[in-house]
């Protein structure tokens, strides 16, 4: 959420205030005070009209937020989207980076793809932005083609800034997405992508499931996984921990606080709402998220079970190093709530 970036996006002269040395032009973000609204976990992250309507209340007047997000992989569909469209019209700008539109199981993978779009009743009057792009849904990152839905006023200018930050995406590969906008078309890549994307989501999370995690929820969009680490052993019970346990069985995972919202770094490192979770993506093929599963599965086995003597171990004077491959095959090991 950044206060005051409407007064700078309304001026009109915005080309000339870029005009200006980096330095300068960085300088205008001071302006904005970004605070961030936090969701919370025992609601599956959900995003309630009622709060957006708080925030209006209280002077707010641009709103940013993707959807789906990154990393919950949750999304606020209709009719609640269209509630927050229409308590922001008239009060508040509106951005939605809609990147994970098409990841969206919320409609029995139809090719359904939920969009703010949807709910805009004048293009040119409701003030909502809308960002999309080929880097997700269309799987072409290399192509570096995004785009920016909304009012012509709004569009002009941010066209303006884009021009002169990079000069602008280039023109072969503006003209070779077009054909690949083609509605009929987006629809059927759409209805394969939630198809594939779904089977592979339900795997990990029946894998996580059968591991001992409790998912408070199933996600309902993207390719992500949120996945709280409080119950595993305190050596792994944190994003950094986990994340690095992981790089020794060849799995990567993102710790959870490289998602902090952290404006102004007033919080310490520990005190972060995401220090005890990761990012997972079910992003890769099926045999590389059989293989990240089974590296899990490893990691927690290594830290769940405290090696200790027992009695027939001991008996037998077993030497200390024993007692851990012993106890792994389920003889004396003590296995840590999950
Ligand atoms: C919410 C969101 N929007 C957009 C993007 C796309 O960014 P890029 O095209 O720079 O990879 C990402 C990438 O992770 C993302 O998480």
């Amino acid at each position: 959420m950044y206060d005051g970036f409407r007064a700078c996006d309304r001026t009109g002269g915005v080309a000339d205030v870029w005009q200006t040395a980096y330095n300068e032009m960085l300088g205008l973000f001071r302006n904005f005070a970004a605070i961030p609204i936090p969701l919370s976990r025992a609601d599956g992250y959900h995003i309630h009209p009622d709060k957006i309507a708080e925030e209006i209340a209280r002077g707010t007047s641009v709103i940013l937020t993707s959807n789906p997000r990154n990393p919950t992989g949750q999304v606020i569909t209709n009719p609640e989207l269209a509630q927050i469209q229409d308590i922001c019209r008239d009060r508040a700008t509106l951005i939605f980076d809609e990147f994970y539109a098409g990841y969206s199981y919320t409609t029995n993978c139809d090719g359904t793809v939920v969009s703010a779009a949807e709910n805009v009743e004048d293009v040119n009057e409701d003030d909502v932005l809308i960002i999309d792009g080929l880097t997700k849904r269309f799987r072409l990152p290399g192509w570096r083609v995004a785009w920016i839905v909304g009012p012509k006023e709004f569009i002009k200018a941010i066209g303006s800034c884009g021009s002169y930050l990079d000069g602008g995406t280039n023109v072969p590969f503006q003209e070779a997405a077009i054909p690949m906008l083609d509605p009929p078309k987006v629809h059927a890549e759409m209805k394969a992508l939630q198809t594939h994307f779904r089977t592979k989501r339900d795997y990990i999370v029946g894998r996580l499931e059968r591991m001992g995690f409790k998912l408070p929820y199933t996600p309902n969009s993207t390719f992500y996984l949120w996945l709280d680490l409080s119950g595993l052993p305190e050596s792994i019970n944190d994003g950094l921990n986990f994340f690095n346990a992981c790089l020794d069985e060849k799995v990567i995972v993102v710790p959870g606080i490289f998602f902090d919202l952290n404006p102004s770094k007033r919080r310490d490192l520990f005190d972060s709402p995401c220090h005890h979770f990761v990012r997972v993506s079910y992003g890769p093929r099926m045999e590389v998220l059989e293989m990240g599963m089974d590296g899990f599965e490893r990691v927690i086995k290594k830290h769940v079970f405290i090696p200790r003597p027992n009695r027939a171990v001991v008996e037998a004077g077993v030497r200390s190093a024993d007692w851990c491959a012993i106890d792994i095959r389920g003889t004396g090991g003590v296995r840590a709530r999950i």
